[in-house]
């Protein structure tokens, strides 16, 4: 009996004692998955995928950075966060966030649970802004903090060095984030857990590539899938806008996006490995999850749009997710559908910590055992901005309510005020759709059954049973007014 009781206690001392994990997470800045992506990424294949786990039904709930990024931070919709738009205004790093939001993130509960946290690269599109608190201001939750000012770009910018603003024009962003996240590492001992963000601009408009990278592509030409550059009579009313198909004389310079979107992630890559390598030369390997994703995908070219993002198909809502770390299988594929609001919950339950009941999100199942029935819900509020709208083109009276459209694309605009909608993605055992409802004039509806029809090429609406579509339109309205992972994963339990 005495025995026994010994070896409880020393179990139980063992248990408390047990280290807690370190965690880097590295988040890219419109990385797709779907059109290729992944394919420069070789040592994120080789120290991250087959190290541990890639979720190939990953998704993030709004396709937009700022909104997408306050999810990952918070583990919430966008209708509870509010961040709506990449701008003040639009909640990115607004009144609301920078009072209450940010004390409520993975960070602040690592924190107060004795870690040390390091943040790198870009935080919120408006992280800096003179009406947002400027540069100065450093958000609660971080130790280390050399956050970029503003959206992603490579040279000329600005970081927050723990509140003191730095000016660099010539040194190449995702070099600078990967020096410092080395160094950071370098400094560590065993004794403090921590928490490392590392946020590399790439590979996000304007593109560009380090100088040792550009050219490496050259050969490549834009994806040509099924759904590239076909005219989309069946969507809402921004994708029908002309010209449908672009002219070929556009062509070149989608293939240019694309290539020099390849050769900017050529130094995250470089990053990933030299970020690896120094965990394993100071011993943490065995002890640190290294978590790779991005804000939200990326089109070029598919239903004759231009080049963005923002929209409901799944090159811009499909994002990669690769995590290894302890106990974690290695150089294995899991199918269960996962959101980035899942990662807050996720990070703190592996760190031990009960995940909040607030969160949306919900913590994610390595092992593939988990549940395979999802309800997902895909937010995104359309924008329109005066400034963004070419006088060149055709559409200047409708300014306010249009976005981005200018000559060099034909003046197709890639956004506008309607295109605001909510989606239930929904993947369970033998279903794999989406059902769309736009905020417009036409009170447009988009279904896609991705089981048959993995382009979407063919909105199915019409053939939706009445009572089918009035249950999806019901799920809709409730997830869309969910609160807490309770809520948001049982829809229909809602009173
Ligand atoms: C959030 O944190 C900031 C800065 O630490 C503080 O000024 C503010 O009062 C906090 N807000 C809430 C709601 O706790
Ligand atoms: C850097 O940005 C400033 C202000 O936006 C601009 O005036 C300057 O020309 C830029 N310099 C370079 C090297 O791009
Ligand atoms: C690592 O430690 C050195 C020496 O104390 C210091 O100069 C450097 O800033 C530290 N690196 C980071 C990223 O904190
Ligand atoms: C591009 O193609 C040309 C002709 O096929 C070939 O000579 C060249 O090596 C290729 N360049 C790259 C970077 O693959
Ligand atoms: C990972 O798995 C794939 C097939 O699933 C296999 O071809 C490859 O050799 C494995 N790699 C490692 C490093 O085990
Ligand atoms: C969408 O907004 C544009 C710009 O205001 C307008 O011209 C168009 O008619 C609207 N379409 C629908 C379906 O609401």
């Amino acid at each position: 009996m005495l025995n026994y009781l010994l070896l409880f206690s020393l179990l139980g001392v063992g248990i408390c004692q047990q280290k807690k994990p370190n965690f880097v997470l590295i988040l890219t800045d419109d990385q797709d998955v779907v059109l290729g992506g992944m394919t420069p990424m070789k040592s994120v294949h080789r120290f991250i995928a087959s190290e541990g786990v890639t979720f190939t039904n990953s998704y993030v709930t709004s396709p937009i950075c700022c909104p997408s990024r306050a999810s990952l931070l918070t583990g919430l919709y966008q209708h509870n966060h509010m961040t709506t738009d990449n701008s003040v205004r639009g909640g990115c790093n607004g009144h609301y966030w920078r009072q209450t939001l940010q004390n409520h993130t993975f960070a602040t509960v690592l924190k107060d649970a004795g870690y040390k946290t390091f943040y790198a690269g870009k935080y919120l599109n408006s992280y800096g802004a003179p009406d947002a608190g400027g540069p100065e201001a450093v958000p609660p939750g971080w130790t280390e903090w050399h956050a970029l000012v503003g959206n992603s770009v490579y040279y000329n910018y600005t970081i927050s060095n723990n509140g003191v603003p730095t000016h660099s024009t010539d040194q190449y962003l995702t070099d600078v984030i990967r020096e410092l996240g080395v160094s950071y590492i370098e400094n560590q001992t065993e004794s403090e857990p921590f928490l490392m963000v590392l946020a590399p601009p790439a590979p996000h408009q304007p593109f560009t590539p380090a100088p040792r990278h550009a050219g490496h592509y050259s050969n490549v030409t834009a994806v040509r899938h099924p759904n590239f550059n076909v005219a989309a009579e069946d969507k809402h009313w921004l994708l029908r806008m002309p010209p449908s198909p672009l002219p070929a004389s556009m062509l070149p310079e989608l293939d240019r996006v694309y290539r020099s979107r390849w050769e900017s992630l050529l130094a995250v890559d470089e990053m990933v490995a030299d970020i690896v390598g120094t965990l394993e030369s100071r011993a943490l390997s065995d002890n640190t999850y290294v978590i790779y994703t991005s804000d939200n995908g990326y089109h070029v070219g598919q239903f004759s749009q231009v080049y963005d993002k923002r929209q409901p198909y799944e090159s811009d809502i499909k994002v990669p997710l690769l995590i290894k770390g302890p106990g974690i299988p290695a150089n294995t594929s899991n199918s269960l559908p996962v959101l980035n609001i899942d990662l807050a919950p996720t990070i703190l339950q592996l760190a031990g910590l009960e995940p909040p009941s607030h969160m949306d999100g919900r913590p994610i199942v390595m092992s593939g055992e988990g549940n395979k029935d999802r309800y997902m819900l895909i937010e995104y509020h359309g924008e329109g901005r005066t400034g963004s709208v070419d006088d060149k083109c055709p559409w200047k009276y409708d300014g306010n309510k249009l976005a981005e459209c200018y000559p060099q694309y034909d003046c197709k605009c890639q956004d506008s005020r309607n295109n605001t909608y909510a989606c239930l993605r929904y993947i369970a055992d033998r279903i794999n759709t989406k059902y769309c409802e736009f905020v417009d004039q036409e009170n447009f509806v988009e279904f896609y059954d991705l089981s048959r029809d993995s382009y979407e090429l063919y909105n199915a609406i019409g053939e939706v049973l009445p009572a089918v579509r009035h249950w999806y339109s019901l799920l809709l309205t409730r997830l869309a007014a969910c609160a807490g992972a309770n809520s948001c994963d049982n829809p229909l339990n809602l009173a």
